[in-house]
Formats: structure tokens, C-alpha cells, sequence
């Protein structure tokens, strides 16, 4: 079979008239997801916790990122660390779940290890040969935090978290946004049958909207309605319709999560950034989508809400109703669009120059990575 990277050079049309989909093998074909953890989720800043995870020093927090164990510690001095959760013995599980300790014990044979990473004792090991209690750490992997976000990155040779985040943090902060107290409200997560680029493509068009989400079309000026790309990242645009909307009803859609969401005068800021997460930003509360694969065909998009100590409650479920509504009409069209792109029917489409510039964008980030 010829790899999808091969083909993809000549495919692959940087300009935007001209180019076709990628072809729908890529939507379900295992070995494009093999590279795309190795490429993609492996090598890029990864949201993966939240500092709530990490209350207080001397605690822990354990979770998966496509499958690959990671540690959280915050350490006595309340220092956060970041480390494959693989002990360095016979790769048990150096923690488990999250909760407070001084030290970790591998629930395998009881390594101990120190919350910054370095073993402290490994039992039953007298007389073995060249090995060295100090040099058999925890393998750690890079970590960085904004606001209430937790994020890492598996490959230590990436770009660092400002080099890449630094536009985005650094306009977000001269809009006056302030994400440092927010604290999260809700998290809800959708697992939905169809491969993780179909879940992204969708989002980053409004091409959709007036099929797919009447009523938010009845909101929208879909005429504005815009994405600017940028190198890794791209924005989306799109105001309130109605003229005489009051402030309560664009606060709504204001506050609506995802690539629809409509601000009165770009009072919030949507990113998507590549390859896989949403911030959506406003005055006193954000949220944040992160699309992973479980499976070939198979998506956990976790949805998570952040605000300030103050913002209303009625407000903030407002929001998530709404957004649920969305997201229900969104999975109904990825799930369908899935067995679309499987069929024998069907291998590449065009791109709508006035609607999928950003999906046309994704797609070439995603050749260079995999074709590398
Ligand atoms: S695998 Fe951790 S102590 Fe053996
Ligand atoms: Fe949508």
C-alpha cells in the first residue's frame, strides 16, 4: 500500500482553489493514527490537568495522554513536575488515581520514589550489577501551566510552551483577560463514533451552521462570520446578528463554546490550535476542548468550563445548555460524516474558498507533520 505520507506531497495543494480533502483513508487507516500519536499528540503541548488536580504540595495526579501514562506531582515545595508513569523497574504503575503523598510507591513491587522524580529505594536489589539507584529516576516529560491549565509535552527537543502559546497569551492579556482565578464549573465528556479529524475539521468551519445548527444560524451574522489562520494556531470571528440583540441575549451566544460562538464586538477570542484543543475566551470565564482518539474510529472530546469566583451561576448553565445543544447537532453530522468517508464511494472533496480556509489550514499542518 503506498503510505498516505508519500502521496500526500503531490496531493496536497497549498493553495486553497486549487486543493483537495485529504483522502478519506486517512480517516480510518491504522497506520496514519500510529504516526499521528507519534507526530501530533506526542509532540505537541498537550492540555492534559487542571491545577485543581494538583491542590496543595505533596500531591499527585495520574492520568493518560492517546495512551500514554503521565504523572503529575506537585512536590514539598510545591513544585509541579511532569513524568511518564512507567516505573523504571518492569513499568508498573509508579501512582495511581491522584490524592496526597511524600513519596510514591510502584504498585507493582514497591519502588519508592520521590515526588521530584528520583528513586528512593528499590527493594530486594542488593547485588545486582551496574545499577545505579540514582541515575533510574522517573523519565520525566516537560510541563507548563496558564491560569487554571495544566499542559505537557512528551517530546523534550519541542518548541517550549511560550514559544508556541506566547501570541495567543500575549493577546489574550492585552484584551484585559485575565485567566489567573478562574476556577473550574463543569467538565462534561462525548465519545463519539468517528476518527478525531473529523471532530476537528468540523469545528473549524462555519460553512455548516445553517444546515446543521438552525437556530444558532438565526443568531449569527453568517456574512461575518470569519477564520484567520496562523502559523500553528487559527481564530474564528463571528458576531451577533441581530442589531437590536440586548446584551443578555448575545451574552448567550457570547458565551457559547465551540467555532460557532458569536461575540457582540469581539468581546471573546476562539482558538484552535493544532492539532487538537479549543480555548474559547471571554471577560470572566473560559472554556476548553480537547479532541483525542480512543480509537481509529472513535473520539472522547472533553468540554470544560473555567470562571471567575464570581461569575453567575445561571449564566454559566445557560452556557452549558446551550453548548450541549450545539454539540448534540455536531455529533449527529461527525458520526454520519465517519461512515461517509468509509464508503467505497468516496475518496477526496474541495475545499469552499470562502468557508474552509481553516479546515484547508488543518490540513496541511497535519501533511508536514506526518510527512516528515
Ligand atoms: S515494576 Fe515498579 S517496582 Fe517493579
Ligand atoms: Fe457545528
Amino acid at each position: 500500500m503506498a503510505g498516505p505520507m508519500e502521496t500526500s506531497t503531490k496531493l496536497m495543494h497549498p493553495q486553497l482553489s486549487r486543493a483537495e480533502t485529504i483522502p478519506s483513508s486517512w480517516y480510518f487507516d491504522p497506520a496514519v493514527l500510529t504516526r499521528e500519536k507519534q507526530e501530533l499528540f506526542w509532540r505537541t503541548w498537550q492540555l492534559v490537568a487542571k491545577m485543581s488536580d494538583l491542590p496543595s504540595p505533596a500531591t499527585y495526579f495520574t492520568t493518560e495522554l492517546v495512551g500514554e501514562p503521565l504523572l503529575l506531582t506537585r512536590d514539598s515545595q510545591g513544585v509541579l513536575h511532569g513524568f511518564f508513569n512507567v516505573c523504571r523497574h518492569r513499568a508498573g504503575p509508579v501512582a495511581v488515581g491522584c490524592g496526597t503523598r511524600k513519596a510514591l510507591q510502584c504498585a507493582y513491587h514497591g519502588w519508592i520514589y520521590g515526588l521530584d522524580g528520583h528513586l528512593i529505594s528499590a527493594r530486594e536489589m542488593e547485588g545486582v550489577d551496574n545499577f545505579e539507584p540514582l541515575s533510574f529516576g522517573l523519565v520525566p516529560v516537560q510541563i507548563a501551566t496558564w491560569g487554571p491549565l495544566i499542559f505537557v509535552n512528551l517530546d523534550g527537543q519541542a518548541p517550549s510552551f511560550d514559544e508556541v502559546f506566547s501570541p495567543i497569551i500575549h493577546e489574550v492579556h492585552s484584551k484585559g483577560f485575565d485567566l489567573s482565578n478562574m476556577v473550574p464549573i463543569e467538565r462534561r465528556d462525548y465519545d463519539i463514533a468517528c476518527n478525531w479529524k473529523v471532530y476537528v475539521d468540523n469545528y473549524l468551519e462555519g460553512y455548516h451552521i445553517p444546515i446543521v445548527h438552525p437556530g444558532l444560524f438565526q443568531e449569527l451574522d453568517y456574512d461575518q462570520y470569519e477564520v484567520i489562520t496562523y502559523q500553528k494556531y487559527s481564530k474564528q470571528f463571528a458576531p451577533v446578528r441581530k442589531p437590536g440583540a440586548t446584551p443578555a441575549d448575545t451574552r448567550r451566544y457570547a458565551r457559547y463554546v465551540g467555532s460557532e460562538s458569536a461575540s457582540p464586538d469581539a468581546e471573546a477570542l476562539y482558538y484552535w490550535i493544532f492539532p487538537n484543543l479549543m480555548l474559547n475566551i471571554y471577560p470572566d470565564n473560559i472554556s476548553t476542548n480537547v479532541i483525542l482518539p480512543t480509537q481509529l474510529e472513535r473520539t472522547l472530546t472533553v468540554f470544560e468550563w473555567f470562571a471567575v469566583p464570581e461569575a453567575s451561576a445561571d449564566e454559566m448553565k445557560d452556557t452549558i445548555d446551550f453548548s450541549e445543544q450545539i454539540q448534540q447537532e455536531d455529533i449527529f453530522i461527525c458520526e454520519h460524516v465517519q461512515k461517509g468517508l468509509s464508503s467505497k464511494s468516496y475518496n477526496r472533496g474541495r475545499y469552499s474558498v470562502k468557508r474552509e480556509n481553516g479546515v484547508h489550514h488543518f490540513h496541511q499542518l497535519l501533511d508536514n507533520a506526518l510527512k516528515k
